[in-house]
């Protein structure tokens, strides 16, 4: 009798033995595969990196990879006929408090060209210095962070969002007059503005809509579609950041010299990819960023490079398909891509409930960033093991892990508040 139940009781064993296949998701760390990571101190060839001269060299190596093989490479600085447009300018905004202004970005110059609105919001008061801002991208429009009325509605093209189009606040790809404020949990304009800090923002979708179109809207339609090797979405959305940074140079009122770039998920896997290449960003805050974010890929623990690939074919370069389940192969991880905003402030944040993102990833990432933050003579994060949850760790990378899901919360803020007064 039991032998006639064998083939029985192995298929039901088989059926519930965790074995991973390839587009499985892991979330176990005793299946995280064993791998050797790249040493960011090590040219190509092997020789080592001894000193800044040398770290120098090295970075334009390592940015040389991520661009070939993961973002994409970028055009080069603004475009010549690039100018900036005042929208609108409001005194006395939030009871006398700040003032808010909107400007338009026009690429090409044209008014019918490809553009971005950015909206500053910023003290009343400002030292002759200027005050830090937060340039941070946002996902649902300008409009999206503060109820107020006086936040010019986006007409741009958003992203399908059933939850959104339930609520009225998106109709046929558009946002509607109820999406005023519809994301300002995640945006505290007024403890921001108290505490003598500006805070710049823009949707991400000017730059690019997120969606695969085959790269003809957006800022595409200036420059052309991309070769294989040329930036994807989240490329573009860097590059709308580093504009984003061009008009804020611009404005007395703000210390250029100490702007947060900023952004969450994928916005944060841009936020990073915008302080790697832009060395004017004097600070980048990458919040629960992930896989092509602050996670390492080949940890394949949560989103893996497959996925992410499959989901969001136009983020990455063609290239980084190649490394499809695969990632062993990838001549870079993330964190090299920390180590490239040495020496300047990182902070990478994750979330418990986060598994997605893989939390583990994201602290190994800062924290293997620490040798060359250290060769700057700067300082890491300062300890072997992921912190207990909610206490900020680190000097000049910094990184919590707070509780809670995929998110921007107060306690986020509260710690790139005080990240960015210490510059
Ligand atoms: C998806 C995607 C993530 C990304 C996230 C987001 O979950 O898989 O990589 O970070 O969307 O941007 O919200």
């Amino acid at each position: 009798m039991v032998y006639r139940l064998l083939p029985f009781l192995a298929l039901a064993f088989l059926a519930v033995r965790p074995c991973l296949a390839e587009d499985e998701v892991n979330y176990d760390e005793a299946k995280v595969p064993t791998f050797t990571l790249p040493d960011p101190l090590r040219f190509e060839d092997g020789a080592p990196v001894t000193n800044a001269g040398d770290w120098k060299k090295r970075r334009k190596e390592l940015l040389g990879l991520f661009a070939s093989e993961v973002y994409g490479k970028t055009p080069v600085g603004r475009p010549e006929a690039m100018r900036f447009v005042p929208v609108k300018r409001v005194e006395g905004f939030l009871g006398g408090k700040a003032v808010l202004e909107e400007v338009r970005i026009l690429f090409s110059g044209k008014e019918d060209g490809p553009f971005l609105d950015l909206l500053v919001i910023k003290p009343a008061k400002a030292g002759p210095e200027g005050v830090p801002a937060f340039l941070a991208l946002n996902f649902a429009g300008n409009h999206s962070i503060h109820p107020s009325a006086e936040i010019t509605l986006s007409t741009s093209w958003m992203r399908p969002n059933r939850e959104d189009e339930k609520a009225g606040l998106l109709k046929d790809n558009r946002a509607t007059e109820l999406a005023r404020g519809a994301r300002a949990a995640r945006w505290p304009v007024e403890k921001i503005i108290d505490s003598g800090v500006a805070l710049a923002t823009f949707y991400y979708g000017d730059v690019d809509p997120d969606f695969d179109d085959g790269f003809e809207n957006g800022i595409h339609a200036l420059f052309g579609k991309p070769g294989p090797d040329e930036w994807g979405s989240i490329g573009s959305w860097a590059w709308g950041a580093s504009r984003a940074l061009d008009y804020l140079e611009t404005d007395p009122a703000i210390d250029g010299k100490r702007v947060a770039v900023f952004g969450h998920s994928r916005l944060g896997k841009t936020a990073l990819w915008a302080g790697a290449r832009d060395e004017r960003f004097a600070m980048v805050i990458s919040n629960d960023s992930g896989c092509g974010g602050a996670a390492l890929s080949r940890r394949r623990f949560g989103e893996k490079v497959a996925r992410i690939n499959t989901s969001f074919p136009h983020w990455f370069a063609d290239t980084f398909l190649k490394y499809n389940d695969n990632e062993n192969a990838l001549p870079v991880d993330q964190h090299e891509l920390i180590a490239l905003i040495a020496p300047r402030l990182v902070y990478v944040a994750s979330a418990v409930e986060d598994e997605w993102a893989d939390p583990r990833g994201e602290f190994l990432s800062a924290k293997l960033a620490g040798p060359v933050y250290e060769l700057l003579g700067k300082k890491g994060v300062g300890v072997e093991e992921m912190p207990g949850l909610n206490e900020s760790v680190g000097a000049d990378i910094r990184y919590h892990i707070r509780t809670g899901k995929h998110d921007v919360t107060d306690y986020d803020w509260e710690q790139y508040l005080k990240a960015i007064h210490s510059l």
